[in-house]
């Protein structure tokens, strides 16, 4: 089993008292699978997403990756596990606006004792994504939907064994999408296992055949069909 939640719960303070966002998750996710999560915005998709990929501390419950508990290794090797092991591909822009976009893709690789970068290989990414030409343009001269993909091209850049996306194809337009997908697919064949976080039904219903979960209030549940 390459990620496993048990008994998994996240809760926030709020005015009106405790609201439990992760309500007692169960997951257990396979190498290779693609697994896609659906869910309406606020049922607790991002809350669960950073739980996984060792950004939050769950109030209790464990996730484990690859048989190691996220939070029974101290701060570092944590790190060294997020960064060796899991491509964040994240709701909302992240990408430092003084760095090329370039620089955006092989940075992941600065935080891995790897400064000299893999610049053939970001390379590589940023043609996959359809950005080839872009390298050195800064962020703020690219669409949004251009600052995804360049997103997108960073988390694949330390040749992670998981992906974790929230709404990554959320701002493109259904042809981007489509493009997109079709990357996704072609990591997943070469063993890349996927967990995705989508409104998007064409995103759950793609020829990936994925595993389909449906969030509701913070709770999860697999579907057998959409
Ligand atoms: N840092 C936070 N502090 C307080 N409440 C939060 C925080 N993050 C998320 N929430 C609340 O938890 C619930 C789930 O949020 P989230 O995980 O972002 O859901 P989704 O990604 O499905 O839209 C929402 O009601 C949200 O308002
Ligand atoms: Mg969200």
């Amino acid at each position: 089993m390459l990620i496993e939640c048990e008994n998994l719960v996240k809760t926030y303070r709020a005015d009106a008292g405790i609201f439990t966002a992760v309500d007692r998750v169960n997951l257990a996710v396979n190498r290779g699978d693609f697994a896609v999560i659906l869910g309406h915005s606020g049922s607790g998709k991002t809350t669960l997403l950073s739980l996984i990929g060792g950004l939050t501390r769950p109030d209790s419950g464990t996730v484990r990756i690859d048989g190691v508990d996220n939070w029974q290794q101290d701060d570092a090797d944590l790190a060294i596990m997020r960064n060796r092991k899991i491509g964040f591909i994240f709701q909302f822009a992240s990408l430092i606006p003084t760095l090329t976009v370039l620089e955006n893709v092989l940075l992941p690789l600065s935080f891995a004792s790897r400064p000299e970068g893999d610049r053939p290989y970001a390379m590589e990414l940023l043609e996959r994504v359809g950005l080839g030409g872009r390298q050195d343009d800064l962020p703020g001269r690219l669409s949004g939907g251009q600052q995804r993909r360049v997103a997108i091209a960073r988390s694949f850049i330390n040749r992670p064994e998981i992906i974790l996306a929230d709404e990554p194809t959320g701002d493109l337009d259904e042809a981007t999408e489509k493009e997109i997908l079709a990357i996704f697919h072609d990591f997943n064949k070469q063993g890349v296992t996927f967990l995705v976080v989508t409104h998007s039904r064409e995103l759950a219903a793609t020829q990936l055949n994925p595993r389909l979960f449906l969030m509701k209030n913070g709770t999860l549940s697999e579907m057998s069909s959409l």
